[in-house]
């Protein structure tokens, strides 16, 4: 019952249990995954599981090997202990997440737990995802999420075998990207006064380390970090700090309410562009960078000529740009959120696509139309088999999950949200051959793995909260 689903997974009659006298063999090169094993293993058993010459488990990187690509792995449990191949540092650190899966639900717990045997069941599993690109955005600027917040998606994220955490770094109520030339851009920008009325101000902004430190946590977990600036529209709380950069070079505060502002950068702000972007480039060093480009009151030449420009910073440092509209320039990546058609023009065109359509992957609708949901985006419900169903039209990259943060604060009402939605998604993109009555049945004892992490099955409506 590993989810996702396994490309292969064939019984073996005898297991191997975990103990104290457990050691592991690494080949060079996987000496990472040997070390996450252990991390992720520690507190619920205890166990540990020192690196040896002679280790039961033998983990081994070999470049070699066919048909396992640059994220499969191959994984064999016997009575003598635990084989683990891959080609890549990736498919090893997935491999480790099914050995996880594969021993009882109470090895996922944070703190110890006695008499539980450690058995790992006779298998023999190969292993290769169907789809490259499994991401699921945050956004940490309209409500901002502590670093502790986004760690623990990144671990759960990968839980789940998902690769892209997709960050949305600044909008028009909140700018959380340090920038050292440029400081009134976080004591400015990244605080706005209240919002919709409440009186309460919300604001936060991360460090250069801490962003360094997820770069470094979400790479050792085989996820890639894709941050987004947005331009040139929700661009006000940027505006606030410098409003000579806009459009209409008009003094406003971040804004307090949400919606589409008509705030916008100017094309002569493209110097700064080009200094903000300079600095995410040295921080993420990740392939694609969001330019965002939606929602934007200003005319389509400018609009595109802005984009054309700043994707083409990216470019000529050997980076991609992604953006939720089509940029003008077939190099970067679209992200059809309103529908199909932008998917199939943008595929017409022979750009790459990752879905995002807001009716199967906006994870701020709400989960059901039952009167015990906290309050949502309106307008929509998405459930998780709305996810499971997601459109993939032929030659997409992939497809990922946007969880916006109009209406989430805590982080217990964030994981309510994203699970088990992000779940369907991971194991629909991963699967070979996604089935969703398949994944129902294996939900059912998934369920109690999410539960032994602590993801809350309800969430209770915040007395003040904002809509
Ligand atoms: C979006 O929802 N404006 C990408």
């Amino acid at each position: 019952m590993i989810v996702p689903l396994p490309t292969r997974i064939v019984r073996r009659s005898k297991g191997f249990t975990l103990d104290c006298g457990t050691s592991v063999r690494v080949t060079p090169g996987a000496e990472q995954a040997a070390r996450l094993l252990r991390a992720l293993l520690r507190p619920a058993t205890g166990l540990p599981l020192p690196i040896a010459d002679h280790g039961q488990i033998v983990m081994a990187l070999d470049a070699k090997l066919v048909g396992l690509g640059a994220e499969g792995y191959a994984l064999t449990v016997n009575e003598h202990g635990v084989l683990l191949r891959a080609g890549t540092a990736a498919g090893l650190v997935h491999g480790v997440q099914t050995i996880r899966q594969l021993l009882p639900v109470e090895a996922l717990r944070s703190s110890r737990v006695s008499e539980v045997d450690w058995t790992l069941p006779g298998a023999d599993i190969r292993d290769v995802p169907r789809l490259p690109w499994r991401g699921f955005m945050l956004d940490v600027a309209r409500h901002f999420q502590p670093v502790h917040v986004v760690r623990r998606f990144i671990d759960l994220m990968a839980l789940h075998k998902l690769n892209v955490l997709h960050l949305h770094l600044t909008d028009d109520q909140g700018w959380r990207m340090p920038v050292p030339s440029r400081p009134l851009l976080s004591s400015v920008g990244g605080w706005r006064t209240e919002t919709n009325g409440d009186g309460v101000p919300h604001g936060g902004t991360y460090t250069r380390g801490e962003l360094e430190g997820l770069v470094a946590h979400a790479a050792e977990r085989g996820i890639r970090i894709m941050p987004e600036i947005e331009m040139p529209g929700h661009a006000r709380a940027a505006l606030a700090a410098y409003p000579d950069l806009g459009f209409a070079q008009q003094r406003l505060p971040v804004w307090t309410r949400w919606g589409i502002s008509d705030s916008a950068f100017g094309l002569h702000a493209m110097g700064f562009i080009r200094e903000v972007l300079a600095e995410v480039l040295e921080v993420f060093p990740g392939s694609h960078v969001h330019l965002g480009g939606d929602e934007c009151l200003m005319p389509e030449d400018v609009h595109g000529e802005f984009l054309r420009q700043a994707g083409g910073f990216l470019l000529d440092r050997g980076r991609v740009p992604a953006a939720w509209e089509p940029t003008g320039d077939p190099r970067a990546v679209v992200m059809p959120w309103k529908d199909e058609t932008q998917a199939t023009k943008a595929l017409e065109r022979g750009q790459d696509v990752v879905m995002a359509p807001h009716t199967s992957t906006y994870l701020d609708y709400p989960r059901s139309d039952g009167a015990h949901e906290p309050p949502g985006q309106p307008g929509f419900v998405v459930t998780t088999r709305d996810v499971y169903h997601v459109p993939l039209p032929d030659g997409v990259l992939g497809a990922q999950c946007q969880l916006w943060t109009e209406h989430v604060r805590t982080r217990e009402h964030l994981e309510y949200l994203a699970f088990p939605r992000l779940v369907a998604l991971a194991d629909t993109l991963w699967s070979q051959r996604p089935e969703w009555e398949g994944f129902t049945t294996r939900m059912r004892l998934h369920s109690s793995r999410l539960a032994e992490l602590s993801i809350p099955a309800e969430v209770r409506r915040e007395p003040c909260e904002h809509s």
